[in-house]
């Protein structure tokens, strides 16, 4: 039975802010796997990326998919890199609803401006960096999702609202999957 609702999509996306939203508004809880993968670790993210290595995050972000995808009636915020491990995608399918949040390279620059938090950004050419991971990554955000909002120009609320309405969708067709293509 899926009973929770999954956000993927790239860094800035605003998987956070709108799920956040999301919960308040639909009364369910919310988890982030980062936040998981901090407790697991025991500390943050830019030290585990420094100290352990990526291929580490991923192991520890598994895990955290996989508790956050047992949990009942949550709103989960997935890290941009999920997507990458086809075994996290099957777990949050078995459980979820799920949305990709779409972004243009450009919206994804503007949003993630400044930040010091994601280590697969902290390079010369942040542009071009995030042209290339998305890139490679978008098939894998459309073939996952059963929901596409683009998020383009819209404030998280209205984001939430088109989520919402999307979900209404996909719950009045019996839960059944929306085609995918
Ligand atoms: C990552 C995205 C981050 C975080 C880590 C790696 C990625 O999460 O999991 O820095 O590979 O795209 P957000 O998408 O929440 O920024």
């Amino acid at each position: 039975m899926r009973r929770n609702v999954a956000l993927i999509g790239f860094m800035g996306a605003g998987k956070t802010t709108v799920g956040r939203i999301l919960a308040e508004r639909l009364g369910m809880g919310f988890v982030e796997t980062d936040e998981l993968v901090e407790e697991i670790a025991g500390k943050p993210i830019p030290r585990i990326f420094e100290e352990d290595g990526e291929e580490r995050f991923r192991e520890l972000e598994a895990e955290a998919v996989r508790r956050a995808s047992s949990m009942r009636g949550v709103i989960i915020s997935c890290g941009g890199g999920v997507v990458l491990r086809s075994r996290n995608v099957e777990a949050l399918r078995r459980t979820c609803v799920i949305v990709y949040l779409k972004t243009s390279p450009e919206e994804a620059y503007r949003r993630t401006l400044g930040d010091e938090y994601r280590p697969l950004l902290k390079v010369g050419d942040r542009m071009a960096r995030i042209r290339e991971l998305l890139s490679m990554r978008e098939p894998l955000y459309r073939s996952s999702a059963d929901i596409v909002v683009e998020t383009d120009g819209l404030s998280p609320e209205e984001v939430a609202d088109r989520v919402i309405r999307a979900l209404g969708g996909v719950l009045r067709e019996g839960g059944r999957r929306q085609e995918r293509g």
